[in-house]
């Protein structure tokens, strides 16, 4: 099985990222599909054998290229659009009743992508509960919440906005909120 990278280009000439940003981005993201081929097809290679370190640690580096490759693919299908938000549309519902108001909500999840440190902001949604959490991951693998599913993934590490935005990290989760595809968004919630 090999797993291929899907296309994003679509999302080239977005306001507030460059293409270089944008296009150096698209190659991180081929690293991460790349390397959870290489990984897999060397554990596929490899005896079944726990005392064995090497085995162990290509084990534990699968989750790490696994989740890079798809936080990014969650990231980019949430970009690229053009309409607003729908204000009386079920996720603004499910944000207000969850956080008090979709302000509210929106205010925590830019709060947790400016966390300092590399990772992710991700808006989850518990498939036991229906409940909404704004949830921080450390690196690619920590603190993910099992048995939720992303909602609104935010790529917070520096790679996403250096380019473009130094260390001001707020102004890229600015240009971030002005292109999120809502539509795309809304349709997991299903
Ligand atoms: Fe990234």
């Amino acid at each position: 099985m090999t797993y291929m990278a899907k296309d994003f280009s679509n999302l080239i000439g977005m306001e507030g990222f460059s293409e270089t940003l944008v296009k150096n981005h698209f190659t991180l993201y081929q690293g991460y599909v790349n390397n959870t081929n290489k990984l897999q097809e060397l554990l596929d290679s490899k005896p079944k054998d726990a005392t064995n370190p090497e085995y162990a640690e290509l084990k534990r580096r699968f989750g790490f290229e696994f989740n890079g490759m798809r936080l990014h693919e969650y990231y980019f299908e949430n970009l690229g659009g053009e309409a607003p938000l729908d204000k009386s549309g079920t996720l603004t519902k499910q944000l207000a009743d969850a956080f008090g108001s979709y302000d509210a909500w929106e205010q925590d999840f830019r709060a947790t992508g400016a966390m300092r440190g590399i990772g992710w902001a991700i808006l989850y949604r518990d498939d036991v509960t229906g409940w909404l959490f704004n949830q921080w991951i450390n690196e690619h693998e920590v603190g993910h919440l099992a048995g939720c599913r992303p909602i609104l993934v935010m790529d917070v590490f520096e790679h996403a906005f250096v380019t473009d935005y130094g260390l001001k990290r707020a102004d890229y989760i600015e240009a971030f909120f002005k292109n999120i595809n809502w539509a795309t968004v809304e349709g997991r919630l299903k």
